[in-house]
């Protein structure tokens, strides 16, 4: 799989920094922020070759709008999907929660349109609006049929926590382990992701009968003294002391984190929709 490079992946956060502060320092669903992320990631990915569309839905009176992508090939019918969500909270930019995951997407379906390999599935990427409220975004695709030949769901929301936690979603079996091999590869202990349970935006799929899988590296639970011997980081802080506030900007972002979790999005897709033996591990 290929090695995401970083440094692609923080000047996304950059642009989505710049599109809160020039919003009122928030990219809430339903704003203008919002828009304005997704149509910069659109452009990006409409640029490298995906069928892109939009999903607009109601929510009290505002519309809100999804981002789905599809890459075009592989099977029809037999889709690896992965999902991250693209808004805010009201009060803040949410770089951590969630242009983290956002750009984290972003970059790996460029890395996906640079190399593409022969694909065993279909690939689809999709940008949730409407998470902070309550998963509606996602919600809102699966009841309209978006799971339908859906075989994995991949979720990522909040990668890059300043004091990180290095936790896989324990779902399936089959993709913890995937996620679970590329941090054995790399030497980086995990734990199963609790602090979040059914808190994102792989809870509908799930619910749908979907296989999904995800990492995490925390927000406001507090980082213990063993948490840290292994980790590094702060113990008695929590993973992310600016979740959900107006410091969730480009300042409240571990590098290290954000690189270890973008890399291992791209082994677990090439696990999934390419297979194991196409290139040697980066
Ligand atoms: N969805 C929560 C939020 O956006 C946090 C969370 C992240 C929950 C990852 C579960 C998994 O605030
Ligand atoms: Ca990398
Ligand atoms: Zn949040
Ligand atoms: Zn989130
Ligand atoms: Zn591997």
């Amino acid at each position: 799989a290929p090695d995401i490079p970083v440094a692609n992946i923080t000047a996304h956060l950059n642009q989505l920094q710049s599109i809160a502060t020039s919003n009122g320092g928030t990219r809430v669903s339903g704003g203008a922020g919002f828009t304005a992320s997704l149509n910069y990631i659109k452009g990006r990915l409409d640029a490298a070759g995906f069928q892109t569309r939009t999903q607009p839905f109601t929510l009290n009176g505002r519309t809100h709008t999804n981002l789905i992508a599809d890459w075009p090939g592989g099977p029809a019918g037999q889709t690896v999907m992965l999902g991250a969500h693209l808004d805010s909270v009201q009060s803040g930019p949410g770089i951590n929660d969630n242009g983290s995951g956002s750009s984290t997407l972003l970059e790996v379906a460029l890395a996906l349109s640079a190399r593409n390999p022969a694909l065993t599935k279909h690939v689809r990427f999709a940008w949730w609006a409407a998470e902070e409220s309550g998963l509606n975004g996602s919600t809102y695709y699966v009841q309209n049929g978006g799971a339908s030949g859906v075989e994995a769901y991949l979720n990522f929301d909040m990668t890059a926590s300043p004091n990180p936690g290095y936790f896989v979603y324990d779902d399936d079996r089959t993709i913890e382990g995937h996620f679970k091999e590329f941090y054995t590869s790399i030497n980086v202990p995990t734990e199963i992701e609790v602090e979040g349970d059914g808190r994102s935006d792989h809870a509908p799929f799930k619910n749908a009968g979907v296989r999904v899988g995800g990492v995490f590296t925390g927000a406001s639970n507090t980082k213990t003294s063993a948490q840290a011997a292994k980790w590094g980081g702060t113990a008695g802080q929590p993973f992310d002391r600016c979740y959900h506030s107006a410091c969730d900007t480009t300042a409240n972002v571990n590098s290290t984190a954000l690189d270890r979790n973008a890399d291992a999005a791209a082994h677990v897709l090439w696990k999934l929709a390419v297979g194991g033996t196409q290139e040697p591990e980066d």
